[in-house]
């Protein structure tokens, strides 16, 4: 069985308004397609001025639409036919202009047509000089279309075209495309509180050496991003990665097993849901050395060791605890191994990977054991693997 990409059957009108960050549109135009969207793209006049039709129809291999009067629709009804099929229309970059049309309710070209027509979500990227988005018009007219529900994505703040630095950057294309997943996904933890563990922790020996963990973060990051878009409040506690933090997710970093020890159970109260996806050191050194441990020249070092805090478990136990998922990364046994894990530290969910398969590859083979047995979820990228566990998590806490 094939997996659903995260926009697959969703269908979005592209509306690109005439602003020098139109060339930004082909850009989000790919990562809206290479998220499995179908995209029909339509264009002012001033667009064109930008950025060629041409461009955007190669890009989405569809007919571009600029003209309300193209007799490439039957009926001559774009703005019907054209919305008719649409899930949300994302207009990327929106102008002062086209905010203040769409505001006002004028419908002059087919684009803002189509907005007035709708009977679907409108979204809007606002994108302009610095002082055309702080005038007090623009400002009226922004209130003016949340009110009516549109929702506005941004903008950014920065440098702009013009010369001058302030708001009014078109939010970049990956972000866009973030926030278009948000809205279309399940809110299936809505109101929750989600606290995560995620990446390795580093235990130091002395102020240049140290051991650690074989983690890059990925399954967690993309644990944590999907219980965002699926709605839930999330807080992420991660050891050192090289990942950026998901859109509207907390990040704390921290670096050893006793500072994530101490972060997580400063917010554990909080939680509705923890999921601990670090690979946690089972060890630290007994004690750093303040300065760098010379070369012995008689015989090899003594290192001493002492057991880290199992954070997952500590949690688990707590007398009102958060809903515990613990991730069990075995070399072999995995069945075995995954549900002594879930006896041993009392958990709900456990989520079991071979690790021979969990490195390097783009598909990822999981099993989840929970009370009603194993659960092995379809072979799938880190990001549908974390959907997935998102989707049973939430099924497990709706039957408590
Ligand atoms: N975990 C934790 N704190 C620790 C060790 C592990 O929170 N000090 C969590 C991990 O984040 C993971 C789960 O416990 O969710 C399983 O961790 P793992 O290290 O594989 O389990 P161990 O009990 O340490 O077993 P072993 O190392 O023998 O496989």
């Amino acid at each position: 069985m094939e997996i659903n990409m995260e926009l697959t059957d969703k269908h979005i009108v592209l509306g690109v308004t005439g602003g020098v960050a139109a060339y930004k549109a082909a850009t989000l135009l790919r990562r809206l397609i290479g998220a499995g969207g179908e995209v029909q793209v339509v264009m002012t006049a001033a667009a064109t001025r930008f950025v060629t039709p041409v461009t955007f129809q190669a890009l989405s291999g569809k007919p571009v639409f600029v003209d309300m009067w193209d007799d490439r629709i039957v009926d001559n009804m774009a703005h019907i036919e054209l919305s008719r099929r649409a899930d949300a229309i994302l207009v990327a970059p929106a102008t002062a202009d086209f905010l203040a049309k769409t505001a006002q309710g004028q419908a002059d070209d087919l684009l803002s047509t189509l907005a007035l027509a709708r009977n679907c979500p409108l979204l809007v990227a606002p994108a302009m000089n610095r002082q055309m988005w702080e005038n007090p018009a623009t400002r009226r007219n922004v209130e003016l279309l949340r009110r009516d529900g549109v929702i506005c994505l941004g903008p950014d703040a920065g440098a702009q075209a013009c010369g001058e630095e302030g708001d009014g950057r078109m939010r970049e294309p990956e972000a866009l495309l973030e926030s278009i997943i948000d809205f279309f996904a399940p809110k299936l933890l809505a109101g929750k509180k989600l606290l995560l563990t995620a990446g390795p922790t580093f235990e130091a020996i002395d102020p240049v050496r140290g051991i650690t963990n074989l983690s890059s973060g990925h399954m967690g990051y993309a644990v944590a991003r999907a219980a965002r878009q699926a709605g839930a409040e999330v807080t992420l506690i991660s050891g050192p990665v090289a990942l950026s933090a998901p859109q509207d997710v907390t990040r704390v970093s921290v670096q050893s097993a006793l500072e994530m020890h101490a972060e997580v159970m400063r917010r554990v109260t909080d939680a509705d849901i923890f999921v601990a996806v670090a690979a946690v050191a089972d060890y630290r050194v007994e004690r750093i050395s303040p300065q760098k441990l010379k070369k012995a020249t008689g015989g090899l070092p003594e290192i001493h060791f002492v057991e880290n805090p199992d954070i997952l478990a500590e949690v688990a136990a707590l007398p009102n605890p958060p809903f515990c998922v613990g991730f069990a990364a075995e070399s072999e046994h995995l069945e075995t191994y995954a549900r002594q894990k879930r006896a041993r530290k009392n958990i709900p969910l456990i989520v079991g990977n071979l690790i021979q398969e969990a490195f390097g590859g783009a598909d990822n083979r999981v099993i989840l054991f929970d009370d009603a047995g194993s659960h092995p979820l379809l072979v799938a990228s880190k990001n549908q693997i974390a959907r997935q566990l998102i989707e049973h998590i939430a099924s497990l806490m709706e039957k408590k």
